[in-house]
């Protein structure tokens, strides 16, 4: 397959059109973004690990069953994906309270939750990407109620793979952020990337953050908790 123009350029990532139009080329920048892009900054690697590990995660979540828009790794920081249209929404799924539930609602970070919650934003960079239920989804058209029940099978069948494969890394999964799109013929699919900039990953005996934390709140750091998680998911993959 060859890459032809830039389609797009996103805060992590860059997209490219292929010579075949079901398909695209997504590239892994270094490049970080926090608070809507208030803040920003450079993770020396990042856009190697975030490929690998979105490639690896998504790999095995198709063996189990979930549809992803993965179709092939071809260098270090890109990937052949399946073209989709974005649904426009941010599904947050969390074990544990941590960043914004935490700040919102009052609750300790590190609070353990009876069971894992699902919430939805509006992805709108403008409003800053606001928190939205499933009927204002609908009513809005974002997405069907089909869509809607189908994001959320397969946005909490991810949780447990992910809690599952962390878990024996040594990691806990707090929470993460998923995108999903729909193929030309409507399937919806898993997109976007699952990695340390779009989970919150703690170590499981220190509870040390190695995810995105590290730079969001000027932890320092940063580098080694990324090549750290990856090695994690290297010798456990
Ligand atoms: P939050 O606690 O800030 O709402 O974040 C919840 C999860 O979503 C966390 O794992 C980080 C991830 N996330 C993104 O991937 N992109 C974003 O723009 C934000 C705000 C959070």
């Amino acid at each position: 397959m060859t890459k032809k123009e830039q389609l797009y350029e996103g805060k992590a990532k860059k997209v490219f059109k292929t010579d075949d139009p079901e398909f695209l080329i997504v590239s892994y920048k270094d490049d970080a973004t926090a608070f809507n892009g208030l803040k920003k900054g450079t993770i020396a690697g990042k856009g190697v690990i975030n490929n690998k590990m979105s490639n690896r995660l998504m790999e095995r979540l198709e063996k189990s069953g979930i549809p992803t828009h993965y179709v092939e790794e071809i260098n270090d920081r890109e990937t052949i994906v399946k073209k989709v249209s974005i649904v426009p929404l941010e599904v947050i799924i969390r074990n544990i309270a941590a960043g914004s539930f935490s700040k919102r609602y009052g609750v300790e970070e590190g609070f353990v939750f009876e069971t894992p919650t699902i919430e939805f934003s509006y992805k709108n960079d403008e409003l800053g990407d606001p928190l939205m239920n499933a009927y204002h989804a609908i009513a809005m058209k974002l997405a069907t109620p089909e869509e809607i029940e189908t994001i959320k099978k397969y946005a909490f069948a991810v949780n447990e793979e992910l809690k599952k494969f962390w878990s024996g890394c040594g990691v806990t999964l707090v929470d993460f952020k998923l995108e999903f799109g729909k193929l030309s013929d409507g399937t919806v699919v898993l997109a976007d990337e699952i990695s340390p900039d779009t989970c919150r990953l703690w170590d499981s005996k220190t509870n040390e953050k190695l995810d995105k934390d590290r730079f969001r709140r000027d932890m320092g750091g940063v580098e080694d908790a990324y090549a750290e998680i990856m090695k994690r998911l290297n010798e456990h993959i």
